[in-house]
C-alpha cells in the first residue's frame, strides 16, 4: 500500500475545509490519486484555539518547517506575504509540490515562486487563488493555450460583490454587510484587502500572467476599491436602471495590456448584473474561440477548498505516479435511468 506524504499550513476558514475533506475522504482520495496521502501536520499560530473535531487534535503544531521538510506535497493556506513565501520556497527546493491559494502572494512574487518550482522540477498549482470553486486558471493556461485572448473582465471578489448587492438589494449599511460577509468566511484576514481592490488587483494580475503569457504584478494594476460608495450612490444607479459591481479588467490596448480594477455601472439586463451574493463571474474574450463566461461561489471555505483538492489531487497524481490513476471504478453499477428534470 503506497502512501504520501502532505502538510498543511493553516486552518481557517480554507485549511479547515479541506483537512475535513482529507479526513473524511482519506480512502476515496486514495483510490483516485493512486496512492494514500497521509496527512502528516497542519501549522497553525495557536494549538491551543478550537477546531474541528473531525480532525485528529495531535495533527496541529506551529513547528511548519518541520513539517515541510518531511512533506512530499505542500498545501498553503496561511495568506499573506511572509513567512508564507519563505516556506513555500522551503518547499519546493526540497523537492516537494505545492498547493496556495495566497494570491497576494502570487501577484507579488508569482514569478520567483514559479521559477523555484522549474528548477526544482516541482508543480506549483493555484487555481484556488483567482474566482474561488470556478476553474479559471486552468483554462487560461491550458484550454486556451493555443488561442489569443484580447479580454478577461469580470467580478473577482465575492466580499464586496455582496456588500454591493446587499447594498442594493436589501438597503443594507455597507459596515453591516462587511461584517457579515467576515462572518461566513467570505474576506481576507485583513477586509481592506477586498474593500480597497487590492485583491480584486492581485487576481487581476494573476489573470492577465496567464492570459496574455506575460509576467505581471499587483504594481501594473490600476486599482480602486468601493470604500467611496455610498447608499445614495446606489440608490442613483437604481434609479438609471444599473447596479454597481467592482469589476477587474485585463484587455490588450495597442501594444500593451492594461489591467485595472474599479467600481462600474452595469445595465440590469447584462448578464453580470445577476451575479449576486459572493458569486463571482468572468468573462473571456479570444479570437478563436470567442467569448467564455465562468460562473459560481467566489470565495468561503467550502468552495475554495474544492479548488484546492483539485490542484491536490492532480499534482499527486503526477507526482506519485507520473501520470493519472486508473478511474475510480465504484460508480460503474448506475442503472439506466428515464429522463430526469433538471
Ligand atoms: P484564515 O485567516 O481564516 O486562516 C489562516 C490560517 O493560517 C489560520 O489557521 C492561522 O492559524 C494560520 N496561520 C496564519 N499565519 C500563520 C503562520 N505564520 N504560521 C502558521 N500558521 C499561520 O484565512 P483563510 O482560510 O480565509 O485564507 C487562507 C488563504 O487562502 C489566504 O491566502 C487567502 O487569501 C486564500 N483564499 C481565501 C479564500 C476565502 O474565501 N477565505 C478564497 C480564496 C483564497 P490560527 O488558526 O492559529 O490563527
Ligand atoms: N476575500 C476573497 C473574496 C476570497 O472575497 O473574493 C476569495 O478569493
Amino acid at each position: 500500500d503506497r502512501s504520501f506524504k502532505v502538510a498543511l499550513l493553516g486552518a481557517g476558514t480554507v485549511g479547515s475545509q479541506v483537512a475535513r475533506i482529507l479526513t473524511e475522504d482519506a480512502e476515496e482520495l486514495a483510490s483516485r490519486i493512486g496512492s494514500r496521502p497521509e496527512l502528516i501536520g497542519i501549522a497553525v499560530r495557536d494549538t491551543t484555539a478550537a477546531r474541528d473535531t473531525t480532525v485528529d487534535a495531535a495533527l496541529y503544531t506551529t513547528d511548519a518547517e518541520a513539517l515541510i521538510d518531511a512533506a512530499d506535497v505542500v498545501i498553503e493556506l496561511t495568506g499573506g506575504i511572509e513567512p508564507a513565501r519563505t516556506r513555500i520556497l522551503r518547499a519546493l527546493s526540497g523537492g516537494a509540490a505545492v498547493v496556495t491559494g495566497n494570491k497576494a502572494l502570487l501577484a507579488k512574487h508569482g514569478t520567483e515562486l514559479q521559477r523555484a518550482a522549474d528548477a526544482a522540477g516541482v508543480q506549483l498549482s493555484y487555481e484556488a487563488a483567482v474566482a474561488g470553486a470556478i476553474p479559471i486558471l486552468r483554462p487560461l493556461r491550458d484550454s486556451l493555450a493555443g488561442d489569443r485572448i484580447t479580454r478577461v473582465l469580470g467580478i473577482m471578489n465575492g466580499t464586496t460583490n455582496f456588500i454591493l448587492d446587499a447594498m442594493d438589494s436589501t438597503g443594507a449599511q455597507f459596515d453591516d454587510a462587511l461584517a457579515e460577509a467576515q462572518r461566513l468566511g467570505y474576506a481576507e484576514a485583513d477586509p481592506t484587502a477586498d474593500v480597497e481592490g487590492h485583491d480584486a488587483a492581485a487576481k487581476a494580475a494573476i489573470v492577465a500572467s496567464l492570459a496574455f503569457h506575460s509576467e505581471f504584478t499587483i504594481d501594473d494594476v490600476h486599482c480602486e476599491g468601493i470604500r467611496e460608495i455610498s447608499a445614495d450612490d446606489v440608490a442613483a444607479a437604481q434609479a438609471d436602471g444599473y447596479v454597481i459591481k467592482l469589476l477587474a479588467v485585463c484587455e490588450l490596448d495597442g501594444e500593451g495590456v492594461n489591467i485595472r480594477v474599479h467600481p462600474t455601472l452595469i445595465p440590469r439586463k447584462h448578464p453580470l448584473a445577476s451575479v449576486r451574493d459572493a458569486y463571482n463571474a468572468v468573462f473571456v474574450e479570444s479570437r478563436d474561440a470567442g467569448e467564455l463566461m465562468f460562473y459560481g461561489p467566489g470565495a468561503g471555505g467550502a468552495p475554495t477548498a474544492s479548488a484546492v483538492m483539485g490542484d491536490f489531487v492532480t499534482l499527486s497524481r503526477r507526482k506519485v505516479l507520473g501520470g493519472p490513476a486508473i478511474p475510480d471504478q465504484s460508480h460503474r453499477n448506475l442503472e439506466a435511468t428515464s429522463l430526469s428534470r433538471v
